[in-house]
């Protein structure tokens, strides 16, 4: 009875804050602050964002249809192609970036993470919310040439020509180099290896809104020819580096210690930090909670997620040893000061973003315009996921409220209809047993208990 009373207060005070927030946003602009979006109805969730990114009853229809992708556009992105498959897709509410507030696609399959992502943002979005900083979208083209005599007397007569290497590189793109893009310059560098000397020449391209590898890729094997031409060598290797180091996010955020649960919270926090920085056995943890979100939404949002992961671990490894992207440190004061700074290397034209519905429509729902505002709200959000989850981690662990939804699927794999697995999931959790053999016993009981 107690029970029942309390939850209709929840509902009630639920509902108000909601009505609230809804009048806020209607009234200011908009809020992505939204108390008890996961206790929202589907219908209620899809309302609040169809407001918030000016959504279309065409675009509707698409989130309705749950990510299932027309043959032809699958067909148009890959080879062999015999069906596709669906992720969850989901949003994270509360996110206020740069002093901008956003509701974040977010696909993974694992859970907690979307959960955690949005009560993080919660914590963060206090006094100037979530700050992030990326710059000129600056890749980096390689020609590696090999069997060059004289290898670094070579490289000057290179640099020498920088003028033509880098027209001869704009003229495969010209769009891009009016819109104020394309190689800028031309850097050398003569590696050691183990099979003798590599002379190797870096194109510097700004790619602007595009993630780069095809610009970059086809800049490189069409000045390749020159650069043999002028060394004597042998173009080898032509290629983009997904080692993105010029194309840094910079986040910072903060969050009052009390938010956190207390000062001891906030202070076992800057410890998890100092650990991940002491360990690389830690620091890949560390970083693998961050990338929990960033690749969320570059899933999302239709990007080369594999380019991700390579550049943010190369670059966790650019001083020879493996370190975590963000830190926490206390504040005089005792709150959380935490800092995230990461490749990111990340496209809003061309490729899978221009041919993906569900990508075009994150991009919506994002409302970003450019690359650099996407790489920005990804960091934000690699630096919200690593806050939430080191929090659990130094207080109850991340297992309870992993293994609670956990729990759902457990109960489908053990049998259970949509419906039973719901009230199964619950008994598990109120025993605290996620086995699969308990979920098989107690749906059995279940069963047998509606039988008589
Ligand atoms: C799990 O997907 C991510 C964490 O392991 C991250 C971390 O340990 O910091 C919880």
């Amino acid at each position: 009875m107690l029970h029942k009373l309390l939850t209709l207060i929840t509902h009630i005070i639920e509902t108000f804050s909601y009505k609230r927030c809804s009048l806020m946003s209607a009234l200011n602009g908009k809020s992505s602050r939204i108390q008890g979006f996961h206790k929202l109805s589907h219908e209620e969730k899809v309302k609040i964002i169809r407001d918030f990114s000016n959504l279309t009853d065409d675009d509707i229809v698409l989130l309705e249809k749950w990510g299932m992708m027309e043959s032809r556009v699958a067909e148009t992105m890959i080879e062999n192609v015999i069906s596709a498959m669906s992720y969850p897709y989901a949003i994270a509410p509360n996110f206020r970036i740069n002093g901008r507030d956003y509701l974040v696609p977010m696909v993974i399959e694992e859970p907690s993470v979307v959960a955690a992502a949005s009560n993080a943002a919660r914590l963060m979005r206090e006094g100037e919310g979530i700050i992030s900083f990326s710059g000129e979208q600056i890749m980096i083209g390689q020609v590696h040439l090999t069997g060059v005599a004289n290898p670094e007397y070579k490289a000057l007569e290179v640099l020498e020509k920088r003028k033509e290497i880098i027209e001869i590189a704009n003229s495969t793109d010209q769009t891009l180099a009016s819109l104020g893009g394309g190689a800028k310059d031309v850097e050398v560098r003569v590696l050691n290896t183990e099979k003798g000397k590599v002379l190797t020449v870096h194109l510097i391209v700004n790619v602007l809104d595009a993630m780069g590898a095809n610009a970059v890729n086809t800049m490189c094997e069409r000045v390749a020819p020159l650069l043999e031409e002028l060394t004597g060598g042998r173009a080898v290797l032509r290629i983009l580096s997904n080692l993105a180091d010029r194309r840094l996010v910079r986040v910072r955020g903060q969050v009052k210690a009390e938010a956190l649960g207390g000062r001891e919270i906030a202070e076992k926090i800057e410890l998890a930090s100092a650990i991940a920085f002491a360990d690389p056995y830690r620091a890949a943890t560390h970083n693998k909670g961050i990338m929990n979100g960033v690749i969320a939404v570059a899933l999302a949002t239709g990007q080369d997620h594999r380019a991700i992961e390579a550049g943010a671990h190369a670059y966790a490894s650019r001083t020879g040893r493996y370190l975590p992207l963000s830190r926490w440190d206390m504040t005089p004061e005792g709150d959380l000061v935490g800092t995230l700074e990461m490749p990111l290397a990340v496209g809003t034209v061309g490729g899978t973003v221009r041919v993906h519905p569900m990508a075009k429509l994150s991009l919506k729902i994002l409302g970003v315009n450019s690359a650099k505002e996407l790489a920005e709200v990804m960091g934000a959000v690699g630096l919200a996921q690593n806050l939430a989850a080191l929090r659990a981690l130094v207080s109850e662990g991340i297992q309870r409220g992993h293994m609670k939804l956990h729990a759902k699927s457990l109960a489908v794999m053990a049998g259970a209809t949509y419906e039973e697995a719901e009230k199964l999931a619950e008994l598990m959790e109120k025993e605290g047993n996620f086995s699969y053999k308990r979920a098989k016993d107690l749906l059995e009981n279940m069963r047998k208990e509606k039988l008589h």
